[in-house]
C-alpha cells in the first residue's frame, strides 16, 4: 500500500474516513460550497493586454471539472491607474477584459464549481514605466505613479528604499472605491464572491506592515491604524454588494520581500489586525503560509487556526499541500515533487482549525487533484514550465 493510500483509508475520531473530510459541504458566509477544496490564486500572465481569453476560461474549467469546489482566480487588477505591474496579467475592468471574465465564470459554473476573482493592487511592487494597454500601466507623467502607504519598499531580501511619495488621501479614497467598483462588476458578471488580495507584500499588506507603513495619520501609527485601509476596502465592497455576496480576504505574514516577516508576534497582536477586518465584513480569511503545517506564536496551531479562533470566521488554509517545496523555493528551480503531507492537514480539519484548504501548484500539475485524492491515485509532479503552459 502506498503512503498516500494509507492516509486515504485512515478514519478520524469522528468516524469519517479522513480523505472524506475534504468532501464535506461547507457554508462560507451566504455561499454553499460542495466541498472544502479551493483552487488557490496563481499569477500566470497569460492574458495579453490584460484580457483573459478562451485559453484562460478552459484552464479554469478543467480545474472545476477536476473537482475543486471553489476557484479563486489569479490576481486581477482593480480599476485604478496605479494597480497593475504586468501587461499580461488580467485586468478587472474594461469591456474587453470583463467579457473575458464572463466566459470564465460561465465555463466554471457549467463544470460545477463556484468562482471568485482575486482583486489585486500591487502597491509599490509596481514597476514604473511598463508599456502596455492604453491607460493601464501609465508612467509617472500620466499619473500612474507607484502608490503605497509611505513610498517605502523593503524587507530582509530587499533593502529599505524610498521609491515614491506616500499615498495621498485622494489616492486612498480612489483606490478604496476601485475595489468597490471591481466587486460590483464581479457581482454583475455572476461570480459567487470576491477575494481581496491582502497578502504577500502587495498594497494592503504594505499598509499592514510596520516596515512599509510609517504613516502617522489614521492609516498608520499603530496596529489598528495599519488595518484601517484594508478594513475600508472591505467596507466599501460590502456597501456596494450587500451581505448576500461572499467576500474573502487573503492575508499572510510572509512577504515576497521578506519570508520571515511577522505582522504580529502574539495572538493578541494578530487579533488587533484581524478583528477590524472581520468586523468590516469579511466572510472568511484565506491565510497564506509557505507551509501550512507550521504552527504560529509558538504553538502547533497554524495561522489559519489562530485567525479562526480569534475572529470566529471560517478560514482557508494554504501552503505547499502535496508538494515538497514552497512557492519561492520553486521559483529558484527546486522541487515540485508530490509529497504526502495530507496527514497534518486532516489533523487540523479534525481539530476545527480551518474549514477549507487551497491547493496551488499541485492543482496546476493535476487539474483533477480532488478526484485523484478521493481515489487515492498518485499525483503528477509540478514544474515551473507548467505555469505558462496552455492547459
Ligand atoms: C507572483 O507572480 O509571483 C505572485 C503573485 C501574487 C502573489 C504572490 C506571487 O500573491
Amino acid at each position: 500500500m502506498t503512503k498516500q493510500a494509507t492516509v486515504l483509508s485512515a478514519r478520524g475520531p469522528n468516524g469519517i474516513r479522513q480523505s472524506d473530510l475534504l468532501f464535506q459541504p461547507v457554508k462560507v458566509g451566504p455561499l454553499e460550497l460542495k466541498n472544502r477544496i479551493v483552487m488557490a490564486p496563481m499569477t500566470r500572465a497569460m492574458s495579453p493586454g490584460g484580457v483573459p481569453g478562451e485559453n484562460v476560461a478552459q484552464y479554469y474549467r478543467r480545474r472545476a471539472a477536476g473537482g475543486a469546489g471553489l476557484i479563486v482566480t489569479e490576481g486581477t487588477f482593480i480599476p485604478h491607474r496605479s494597480s497593475g505591474h504586468d501587461q499580461n496579467a488580467p485586468r478587472f475592468y474594461g469591456d474587453d477584459a470583463l467579457a473575458g471574465w464572463k466566459r470564465v465564470v460561465d465555463e466554471v459554473h457549467s463544470a460545477g464549481a463556484k468562482i471568485f476573482p482575486q482583486l489585486w493592487h500591487v502597491g509599490l511592487i509596481r514597476k514604473p514605466k511598463v508599456g502596455g494597454a492604453e491607460g493601464v500601466f501609465d508612467d509617472d507623467s500620466r499619473g500612474g505613479r507607484r502608490v503605497g502607504p509611505s513610498g517605502i519598499t523593503g524587507g530582509n531580501d530587499l533593502p529599505l528604499a524610498h521609491v515614491s511619495e506616500p499615498a495621498t488621501q485622494q489616492e486612498i479614497d480612489e483606490i478604496v472605491e476601485a475595489y468597490g467598483i471591481a466587486a460590483e462588476s464581479a457581482h454583475r458578471l455572476g461570480f459567487d464572491g470576491v477575494e481581496v488580495h491582502g497578502a504577500h507584500g502587495y498594497l494592503i499588506d504594505q499598509f499592514l506592515w510596520d516596515k512599509t507603513n510609517l504613516r502617522d495619520d489614521r492609516y498608520g501609527g499603530n496596529i489598528s491604524g495599519r488595518s484601517r485601509f484594508g478594513a475600508d476596502v472591505i467596507r466599501e465592497i460590502r456597501r456596494r454588494v450587500g451581505t448576500d455576496f461572499c467576500v474573502t480576504l487573503r492575508i499572510s505574514t510572509w512577504k515576497q520581500q521578506d519570508y520571515s516577516a511577522k505582522l504580529a508576534t502574539s495572538p493578541a497582536q494578530w487579533e488587533q489586525i484581524v478583528t477590524p477586518l472581520a468586523e468590516a465584513g469579511v466572510d472568511a480569511f484565506h491565510v497564506s503560509q509557505r507551509r501550512f503545517w507550521e504552527g504560529e506564536f509558538g504553538s502547533d496551531i497554524n495561522l489559519a487556526g489562530w485567525t479562526k479562533k480569534l475572529t470566529g470566521k471560517p478560514t482557508i488554509t494554504v501552503g505547499s499541500l502535496t508538494l515538497n517545496n514552497s512557492m519561492m523555493e520553486m521559483m529558484e528551480g527546486k522541487g515540485g515533487t508530490p509529497e504526502d503531507n495530507l496527514a497534518p492537514l486532516y489533523r487540523g480539519f479534525e481539530r476545527g482549525d480551518y474549514d477549507l484548504v487551497a491547493i496551488g501548484r499541485a492543482m496546476i500539475a493535476n487539474p483533477d487533484w480532488a478526484l485523484k485524492i478521493r481515489k487515492g491515485e498518485s499525483l503528477r509532479p509540478y514544474s515551473l514550465t507548467m505555469l505558462h503552459a496552455l492547459d
